[in-house]
């Protein structure tokens, strides 16, 4: 694919200016990038990524085509129809038909909300931080229905599901995922 992290990165801030839409496209586009490795896929990271930071690239402007509108920006700029599928297919069941079929987008779907409801619990600690967090204090916040609750526990959960991973071990390596660039993207939020 010839379209690059920085062309992705362009065209993200093209249509988002909020720092909280910014930060989660950052927050995703990391995780993504880690569970290509992890999972065995070290030659797609970038591919990963760059799904990642624009998955909810509609998100800001277009919140009632959710999805909808992300495919026709990508579409009109002729991006690969597979980046396209796997934006479109994290809005599965919610605002668009398209399921996740790849292993990635399967990861894109289970791990986009959560890292809403681990960013969240984070900011309920001390540090702030993921680096000292644990399952189970995330799975604590899973059950509390009021913490974050626009974070749907049923998207995380079928999520999992279709990984084939415990929920335990979804939130385990969400974690482990969302530690790596932490700190990279505090520095770049300011
Ligand atoms: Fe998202």
């Amino acid at each position: 694919m010839d379209f690059t992290r920085g062309q992705a990165w362009g065209l993200l801030t093209e249509y988002n200016k909020e720092p909280f839409h910014l930060r989660h496209a950052l927050t995703v586009e990391g995780v993504m990038r880690y569970f290509a490795q992890a999972l065995g896929y070290g030659g797609e990271t970038d591919f990963w990524g760059i799904a990642g930071l624009l998955h909810d690239l509609d998100f800001e402007q277009f919140p009632e085509q959710h999805c909808i509108k992300a495919a026709e920006l990508m579409q009109a700029r002729g991006l690969d129809a597979r980046l396209i599928h796997a934006v479109v297919s994290h809005g599965y069941g919610i605002t668009a038909d398209v399921r996740p079929e790849h292993e990635m987008e399967k990861v894109l779907f289970a791990t986009d909300e959560l890292t809403g409801l681990i960013g969240a619990a984070a900011l309920m600690r001390p540090s702030k931080s993921v680096q000292d967090m644990e399952a189970k204090s995330v799975k604590k916040k899973f059950k509390d229905k009021k913490f974050a609750a626009g974070c749907s526990r049923e998207v995380i959960r079928q999520g999992a599901d279709m990984l084939g991973w415990t929920l335990d071990e979804l939130v385990e390596k969400t974690i482990l995922a969302m530690r790596v660039d932490e700190q990279a993207i505090n520095k770049a939020m300011g």
